[in-house]
């Protein structure tokens, strides 16, 4: 990689994560020197050694020592700074650190969980500088539907320097092998409850953690994942909800996680170098660590997204793909140091990592290195006549090869890799370590409406260099806006997000003066808000008017069902947006474009009535979305877009009244997060 690229990705990356590091230091990340945040050194290391056992195999690099089951390929051990194992020993080895898979024979509603076990165990590379072990299960037809029908090879790396290790893993279905559905793998790590207390997400997101026993004692929610501390083993945490689902992720956003120890001051942490592995894009949320101490990291899932994202195999198909690598970092704070630095040093890492990405010791040929991957460069101009003669740049636009499909496909692409760049303030883009093979461009700009894509194929072959120089993007328009709500950028979270009950805080997402979140984090993420609709408007819905409404304040960032008295039955809910119109002419034909893009939907039907609702409605869609980002505190799902055609004689001088209904009411996690609506009056000479 040049260094010009290098140092680009650099600044994507800073971009993203807002870290604060000089990029011009790249050869000091990459340096194999074994080290100790601010200290010195720990003693040299006598290289690398790998020891086979009957049972076992054990990889060593003089600062780590990782055990894993023999031909299974569980991690089973990681020793560490004078700990015996990092990971709970008091579990099964089955059950500390490995790779599993969800997955269903096409036409099962339920799914199998299974446990990638390997069934031959072989030395990839035994070298001074890397050890390279491969754990393969192979499938054949006599194993039929009791095992996921993939050839899996799980592989885990060592390289003399960094503390840690690496682990990827080939999946490859056969031609006539049979279907299947494959809605979640990932790779799991569980802790060692007696000294990983704290947790960190991101700068923010970080707090001491409950006890996995603190669950079991206390009081469930609407759900299983969310639960009343009642009584936790630290009588700080009483009262506060917990739920997993709280520390979701998006892939861009989720590239370091893990957990703390503060005595002794140890860190474990998972670095996800790159996301083009993993399913959905660059906003596809996920999990990523939670109480156990877990630490996950999900390559494919049906999170925040739904069944779209399941991975299906159809028709005997061939399918290869690695997930990862992704690397497992094990830090030491300096004896006289915060044991927060060990968040600090776990970034720079990160930023290491991404430098050496992508990585060029994998041993597999299925992972290729940088040299047989190939770059595409552009610069994204929005054209967009009613906003603005001349083009305007795409800041910050995200542009992104994925499978060649339709028009926002990537969303729900989940067999092939993606890859994704954010463009500079001049709308300039480089998406630098494509793999091979045959894409389309995508994208989007936040602050405008709708999807962009490329109109040919992107052939990436290695080493190439794609120049697509200047592109428009046309957002979708037919005449002026007459009035607007929100902000065109897939998210709910302009709107108002409403305080939590003070029966169900996460004190993470409360606004602390004393720890100097003056605004609080993420909102959103707390338990429960869907509730708070009802308590707003117990009787009467929520009616928006254009001209004296704020939408920050007077627009409840989710159109969900209200509670009736009974406690177990709902209403559907119906929305009014209330506008005046000086003037509309009489042009037969002539039509008005109502846009609604919307952030989530789960089980709704959206309806949308002018006048009244008592006419027909002027548009409905069938019953959509299954993204249940209302319940999971994601403030988006899947993205939208509805372009209602309105004819403009239907429209009255002085008042009108667009009417929006949700008529699903089974359950309080019905409901839709709109993005951004807009009123566009016909189109004019312009
Ligand atoms: C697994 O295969 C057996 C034998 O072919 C069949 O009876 C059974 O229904 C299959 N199970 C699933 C979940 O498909
Ligand atoms: C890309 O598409 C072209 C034309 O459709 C085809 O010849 C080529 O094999 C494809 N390349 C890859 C890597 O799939
Ligand atoms: C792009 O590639 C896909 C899949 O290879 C193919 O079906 C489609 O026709 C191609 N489109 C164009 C415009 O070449
Ligand atoms: C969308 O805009 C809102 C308001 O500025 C902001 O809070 C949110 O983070 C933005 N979301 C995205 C995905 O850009
Ligand atoms: C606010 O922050 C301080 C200092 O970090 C902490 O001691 C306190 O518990 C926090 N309060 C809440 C309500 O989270
Ligand atoms: C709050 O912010 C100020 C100024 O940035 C800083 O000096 C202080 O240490 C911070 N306090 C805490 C508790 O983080
Ligand atoms: C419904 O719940 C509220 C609040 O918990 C309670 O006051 C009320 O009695 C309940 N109503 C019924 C019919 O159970
Ligand atoms: C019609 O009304 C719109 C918005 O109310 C206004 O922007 C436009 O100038 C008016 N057009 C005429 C011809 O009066
Ligand atoms: C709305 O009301 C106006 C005036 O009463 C009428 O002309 C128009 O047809 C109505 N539109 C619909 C969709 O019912």
């Amino acid at each position: 990689m040049s260094w010009n690229q290098s140092s680009l990705l650099c600044l994507g990356l800073l971009l993203q994560l807002s870290l604060l590091a000089d990029c011009s230091l790249k050869s000091e990340w990459t340096s194999n020197i074994p080290r100790r945040i601010n200290g010195e050194a720990p003693a040299p290391s006598s290289g690398l050694r790998l020891q086979i056992e009957q049972r076992y195999v054990v990889m060593d690099n003089g600062l780590l020592q990782v055990t894993l089951s023999k031909p299974q390929g569980i991690v089973t051990n990681i020793k560490y700074n004078g700990i015996d194992n990092l990971l709970e020993h008091h579990n099964e080895e089955e059950n500390r650190g490995y790779w599993d898979i969800f997955w269903k024979p096409p036409g099962v509603r339920k799914g199998e969980r299974e446990k990638i076990h390997g069934t031959s165990f072989n030395v990839i590379k035994e070298e001074e500088g890397q050890i390279e072990l491969s754990f393969t299960a192979t499938w054949d037809l006599s194993i039929g539907n009791k095992s996921v029908p993939l050839n899996i090879d799980k592989r885990f790396v060592m390289l003399l320097g960094p503390s840690g290790f690496y682990t990827y893993a080939i999946y490859e279905h056969l031609e006539g092998w049979p279907d299947f559905n494959m809605d979640n793998t990932r790779i799991v790590f569980k802790l060692r409850q007696d000294l990983f207390h704290y947790m960190a997400i991101s700068d923010q997101r970080q707090r001491i953690m409950p006890m996995p026993e603190d669950r079991e004692t206390g009081k469930p929610l609407a759900y299983s994942e969310a639960v009343i501390l009642t009584n936790p083993i630290n009588p700080e945490l009483k009262g506060e909800v917990d739920d997993k689902y709280q520390y979701s992720c998006e892939n861009q956003d989720c590239r370091v996680h893990g957990w703390i120890s503060s005595d002794p001051p140890v860190g474990f942490w998972m670095i996800n170098p790159s996301i083009e592995f993993r399913t959905g894009g660059p906003v596809k949320q996920d999990l990523t660590s939670h109480v156990g101490p877990t630490t996950l990291s999900v390559f494919v899932s049906l999170h925040y997204s739904g069944e779209d994202l399941s991975m299906s195999i159809h028709d005997g198909e061939h399918w290869k793909k690695v997930f990862g690598p992704i690397f497992i970092y094990l830090n030491l704070a300096p004896a006289d140091g915060h044991v927060t630095k060990l968040w600090e040093d776990a970034k720079q890492q990160l930023l290491a990592e991404v430098q050496n990405w992508p990585y060029s010791f994998p041993a597999s040929n299925d992972f290729p290195s940088s040299d047989q991957r190939g770059t595409v460069t552009g610069q994204l101009f929005i054209q967009d006549r009613y906003l603005l003669k001349e083009n305007i740049p795409a800041d910050s636009a995200y542009l992104g090869l994925a499978a060649p499909g339709d028009i926002g496909s990537w969303q729900t692409e989940s067999k092939g890799y993606q890859f994704w760049t954010r463009a500079n303030s001049d709308g300039s883009f480089s998406i630098n370590g494509a793999r091979p093979g045959n894409y389309s461009l995508y994208g989007w700009v936040p602050g405008f409406l709708g999807d962009y894509k490329y109109d040919l194929n992107v052939t990436i072959t290695p080493g190439s260099k794609v120049n697509l120089g200047d592109l428009i993007y046309e957002p979708p328009r037919q005449g002026p806006t007459l009035w607007e709500i929100g902000i065109p950028n897939r998210s709910a979270a302009e709107f108002y997000v409403p305080d939590p009950n003070p029966e169900y805080i996460n004190k993470l997402y409360v606004a602390n003066t004393t720890s100097n979140n003056t605004v609080p984090v993420d909102k959103f993420r707390q338990y429960g808000l869907w509730e708070r609709y009802a308590e707003l408007y117990p009787h009467e819905d929520l009616v928006y008017t254009v001209g004296t409404s704020d939408y920050s304040k007077d627009w409840f960032f989710a159109h969900v069902d209200r509670k009736n008295e009974d406690n177990t039955t709902y209403t559907p809910t119906t929305w009014q947006i209330r506008f005046n119109l000086d003037n509309v002419t009489r042009v037969p034909n002539e039509i008005h474009m109502l846009r609604v893009a919307i952030a989530s939907v789960t089980g709704s039907q959206l309806l949308v009535h002018l006048n009244n609702t008592d006419s027909y409605p002027v548009f409905s869609t069938s019953i959509i979305g299954r993204d249940n980002a209302i319940a999971r505190h994601g403030i988006h799902g899947l993205y939208w877009l509805y372009n209602i055609q309105i004819p403009s004689d239907k429209l009255t001088v002085g008042e009108n009244i667009i009417f929006l209904t949700q008529s699903r009411h089974m359950s309080p996690f019905q409901g839709l997060m709109y993005d951004y609506i807009r009123l566009e009056g016909p189109s004019t000479s312009i």
